[in-house]
């Protein structure tokens, strides 16, 4: 379908779906910062409707009341086709309604900028062929990681580039809970209230603190880095309720931080299958690891997020900021907003995108080397009996500290690089020994 071009003499008017957190930034934004913007990009922008689910619901916290208030509507469906509005920004979340009124847009022509982690997490696919067939943009650098440009950075700056690996701290709730107990010994729970309190974590805070929110960040950067249909559920998760104060000492001690990571690499394909022959493997995850302290990623503190990528020209790179908040979000909301507007003045779009099916390498048959730490009783035979269980499923131990707790024992271990199928069979196999308390913490190393 052909859009037919805006007047260049007047604003591109937008219209705008949600008026919650990043919503009334972004609006705010548009009304203070448009005519800046427009001196520097020649893009004149104008937001002329902005639905709500609820009308009178008050928003005190936005300046302008009067100029917002004449702007609201209740009626979503009308402003992705209304021909008033030239461009639809999509900051509702979660996927219902969100999923249906973009693809109305996109069907109606016009181009859409999403921050929608969860829609974009599940639908990229279907929504990229929608935006295709209808000759316009989807944006959604807001989408992951607020303010730094990733989207963007993967898309255009390395689209020539053969990513290897992308791996990140893209959860600044469980980073910030993290620094705390490592820098100043803090319990899980006690860093978790003052991230609540601080207002980083929700009053639920299972997304974060399970890595649900990590593991649909890390599908859509897969999914950029990998041309490939990755969703949020073929992502391996575990979060980072777990871990204690000691561990994360003991980690220090070894010369790690233990951070709680999102890892995309490409993997070996299938024995008997060479790499050139079918689209090679991927590795998606999300786990707390030990980072080494050398790092860059280990020096990542608090609730800031980064991405650190190997790509097979360009080398070494990461990039690092803000990724969460009103404000930080509405900016790369913005950005979008004007490439897209620039395209819909000047002709064009972004670059199209073709996605394969991912070929997921299980979690299982990936190598690395583990930190565990179990709780046995302290008597004698107990070390034998827990170390041959390593043994047994091919798991080879690399050190071992005991730390004495009034009658039981706590044994620290680093093993070797193993097969997680068969560190994952020792686990199991310790749990049923009787002298073993408690497994504790398992964490893997990142290298
Ligand atoms: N709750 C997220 C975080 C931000 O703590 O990083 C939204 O994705």
């Amino acid at each position: 379908m052909a859009t037919p071009r805006p007047p260049a003499d007047r604003p591109l008017r937008l219209g705008v779906l949600g008026c919650g957190n990043v919503g009334s930034r972004f609006v705010e934004l548009v009304d203070t910062e448009g005519q800046s913007v427009a001196q520097r990009t020649g893009i004149g922008l104008e937001v002329t409707r902005i639905a709500v689910r609820d009308a009178a619901k008050p928003r005190a916290d936005f300046p302008d009341q009067a100029g917002l208030e004449k702007r609201l509507t209740e009626d979503a469906a009308s402003v992705v086709v209304d021909p008033d509005v030239d461009l639809v920004v999509e900051l509702i979340g979660g996927i219902e309604p969100a999923r249906t009124l973009v693809l109305r847009a996109l069907a109606a022509g016009k181009p859409v900028v999403s921050a929608n982690k969860e829609l974009l997490a599940s639908n990229a696919g279907e929504l990229l062929a929608a935006a295709g067939v209808a000759g316009v943009d989807l944006l959604f650098e807001a989408s992951v990681a607020g303010a730094i440009p990733l989207v963007r950075l993967l898309n255009e700056s390395l689209a020539g580039e053969h990513i290897t690996r992308l791996s990140g701290i893209v959860n600044g709730t469980t980073n910030y809970v993290l620094t705390r107990m490592s820098e100043d010994g803090l319990e899980y729970s006690e860093a978790l209230g003052e991230a609540q309190q601080l207002g980083y974590a929700e009053a639920d805070p299972t997304a974060d603190v399970e890595g649900y929110d990590a593991a649909a960040k890390a599908a859509i950067l897969a999914g950029i880095a990998f041309d490939a249909d990755v969703v949020a559920s073929d992502v391996f998760r575990e979060g980072i309720t777990n871990i204690g104060p000691d561990d994360i000492a003991f980690a220090r001690r070894l010369g790690y931080e233990v951070r709680l990571l999102a890892v995309a690499e490409r993997t070996s394909p299938p024995e008997g299958e060479t790499g050139s022959s079918r689209h090679p493997g991927i590795s998606v995850r999300v786990h707390p690891a030990m980072v080494p302290q050398t790092h860059p990623l280990a020096s990542v503190r608090g609730p800031f997020n980064a991405v650190f990528l190997d790509g097979a020209a360009a080398g070494e790179l990461m990039v690092y900021g803000r990724g969460a908040g009103g404000l930080p979000t509405a900016s790369a909301v913005l950005g979008d907003v004007i490439d897209a507007a620039h395209h819909l003045r000047e002709g064009g779009r972004g670059r199209a995108v073709r996605r394969r099916a991912p070929a997921l390498t299980p979690m299982l048959a990936l190598r690395t080397q583990y930190y565990l730490s179990i709780d046995v009783l302290d008597r004698p035979g107990v070390l034998a009996a827990v170390a041959s269980l390593f043994g047994e499923h091919d798991v080879s131990i690399r050190s071992m500290e005991q730390v004495g707790l009034r009658g039981e024992a706590r044994l620290l271990f680093i093993t070797h690089s193993a097969l997680e199928a068969d560190m994952q069979a020792t686990l199991r196999a310790l749990s049923d020994l009787d002298v073993v308390e408690r497994v504790r913490c398992m964490l893997r190393i990142f290298s």
